[in-house]
């Protein structure tokens, strides 16, 4: 098993990027080849870990290597230190040691998130990426970035931590959501306009290929995105600043992200917004031929994303100087001096931002656009399992029960999914990191199910949390609470919770989330 070789030349070291279609059977062999230490955590998303996990264990196994899977809930609101944390706590129960190794199964947050962790447990381990959205494949996983999360912004934490070896398999994209695809096109053109105008060439004659469904075209594109991107990470080294030419596109996108509380769009999405808006800039500031404008923008038509949101021109410079962009009224805005050729512009002003706005917002009318009502987004809930939770099935089982809390999670989760709910679930048994756990899920969920254990008898902290993050939130107890010993019956968490349902095991979680889901259509009628 072959595949291309890209070799990033950066700071200490340099590191294979492998891309092929069917690599990802070949991943144990690679490991070995890299020699890549023998015990392995891969850590993968909920939703990645049921796609890809078993045949990643099985290749990795197969080459002679102990591999173990570790999954988190799927999604950006995972990628916290709260998760980090963990994950910390289920490698160090494993026993994984400063000779053992990560592989990051999964998209940009996979590859953030478990790179971050080998970046800093027990001072680092080694750690290898299989990117498996096309996102990642072209950008996440390449140029050793490693970070999560923090309340007040993205990206906030984090560490460079090269991997020893990247392998890209475009075959997993054959089950990626279409939504996801488009997002993962937008930064592939936004690589090829920065740097390869024949990729952006090859895109305008295989786009609407790739958009019917056949993913072929992408090994070519991928191979080339991730060189471009290697390119400029390698020479960033000598001609410091070089990176910000990724950002094209971005300027815009972060602030129109922002504005829509990061509910709205896909983060490419955004970006393909931004793309058109900063090449239209480029065109009337003369760096761009009006023909190169067309064809840019015609293509980036192509990729589907939801419609402009209704946001003031104020709101969005308010986002950009609060992002510290804007400096004395003007900005650093990377614009195209031709198909392929980015340029950092110093001195745009905010008056061109906003024409750049205006602009895009006649593109759209212009654009023969399905108006579709803004995307509902699907009921989001958190469940928290508290103190001791991760027994089940061993401690006392006559009290509560044989199901394990994987076997529960699973149920919850086919429960959600048939009911169109998005869950994120989480165990810990610590009260500090329950409590960040519901701070860092304030702007994403609609509602809580928890089940604190123990510590709704005294627990204060956990009580105040749940009234600072003012969600609705559901207690549930798996044994009643109610018959057993006395102590049990007291709670200092019920009056923050619109509900508490103990003695129904899995259905005490069950009618929470029920509970939870009329409150919801009851505030939307309300409302
Ligand atoms: N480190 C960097 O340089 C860098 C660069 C760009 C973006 N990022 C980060 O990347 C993140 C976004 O990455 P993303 O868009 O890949 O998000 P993601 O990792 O959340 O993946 C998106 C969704 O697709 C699912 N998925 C992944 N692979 C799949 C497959 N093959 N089939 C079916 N479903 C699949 C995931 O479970 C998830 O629900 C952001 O957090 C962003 O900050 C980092
Ligand atoms: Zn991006």
């Amino acid at each position: 098993m072959q595949g291309l070789k890209v070799t990033l030349a950066e700071r200490e070291r340099s590191y294979p990027v492998y891309i092929g279609r069917g690599l990802l059977e070949g991943l144990g062999e690679f490991s070995r080849r890299e020699k890549f230490p023998k015990r392995v955590a891969v850590i993968a998303d909920s939703t990645v870990a049921r796609l890809y996990g078993q045949a990643a264990l099985s290749s990795l196994e197969g080459a002679g290597h102990t591999a173990e899977l570790l999954s988190f809930p799927a999604g950006e609101a995972s990628k916290t230190l709260g998760t980090a944390q963990v994950l910390y706590e289920e490698l160090l129960e494993r026993g994984f040691d400063r000779g053992c190794g990560v592989i990051a199964l999964g998209g940009g947050v996979t590859c953030d998130l478990a790179g971050f962790v080998a970046a800093t447990y027990m001072r680092g381990l080694p750690w290898a990426a299989v990117p498996t959205t096309l996102l990642a494949q072209v950008d996440a996983a390449i140029g050793g970035k490693t970070g999560v999360d923090h309340r007040k912004g993205k990206n906030l934490i984090g560490a460079f931590h090269q991997p020893s070896f990247v392998l890209v398999d475009p075959a997993v994209l054959s089950t990626l959501p279409q939504r996801e695809l488009h997002a993962g096109l937008a930064e592939l053109l936004k690589t090829a306009l920065i740097g390869d105008a024949d990729l952006f060439r090859l895109a305008e004659q295989q786009l609407s290929t790739v958009l019917s469904g056949e993913l072929s075209p992408l090994e070519e594109a991928v191979a080339r995105a991730v060189r471009v991107k290697a390119e400029v990470v390698s020479r960033d080294e000598r001609e410091g600043g070089l990176r910000r030419i990724l950002n094209f596109g971005h300027t815009l996108a972060h602030a129109l992200e922002a504005a829509t509380n990061y509910r709205y769009f896909l983060h490419g999405e955004a970006v393909a917004w931004g793309m058109i808006a900063a090449t239209w800039l480029s065109w009337r500031r003369g760096l761009l031929e009006e023909a190169e404008h067309k064809r840019i923008e015609r293509l980036l038509l192509k990729l589907s994303k939801p419609p402009l949101p209704e946001v003031s021109s104020e709101a969005l410079l308010e986002h950009l100087r609060r992002d510290k962009k804007i400096v004395a009224g003007r900005l650093y805005y990377v614009l195209l001096r031709g198909i392929g050729e980015a340029v950092v512009e110093g001195g745009v002003t905010e008056g061109e931002l906003l024409s750049a706005w205006e602009y895009i917002r006649t593109v759209e009318e212009g654009s023969s656009r399905n108006p579709s009502p803004l995307p509902r987004h699907p009921s989001r809930i958190l469940v928290l399992h508290g103190p001791n939770l991760n027994l089940l099935g061993e401690r006392e089982p006559e009290v509560y029960g044989k199901m394990t809390l994987k076997e529960l999670n699973r149920a919850l989760e086919d429960f959600a999914r048939e009911r169109g709910i998005e869950l994120r679930i989480f165990q810990s048994n610590h009260e500090g990191v329950l409590i960040d756990l519901l701070h860092e899920h304030r702007g994403w969920a609609d509602g809580i199910v928890i089940n604190p254990g123990a510590l709704t008898h005294y627990s204060y902290a956990l009580r105040d949390a749940i009234a600072a993050v003012g969600l609705p939130t559901v207690e549930v107890h798996l044994s009643d609470i109610h018959s057993r010993e006395p102590f049990r019956r007291t709670s200092v968490i019920r009056d923050v919770c619109i509900a508490q349902i103990s003695g129904k095991g899995l259905g005490s979680y069950l009618e929470g989330i029920e509970v939870l889901r009329k409150e919801e259509k009851g505030a939307a009628g309300a409302g």
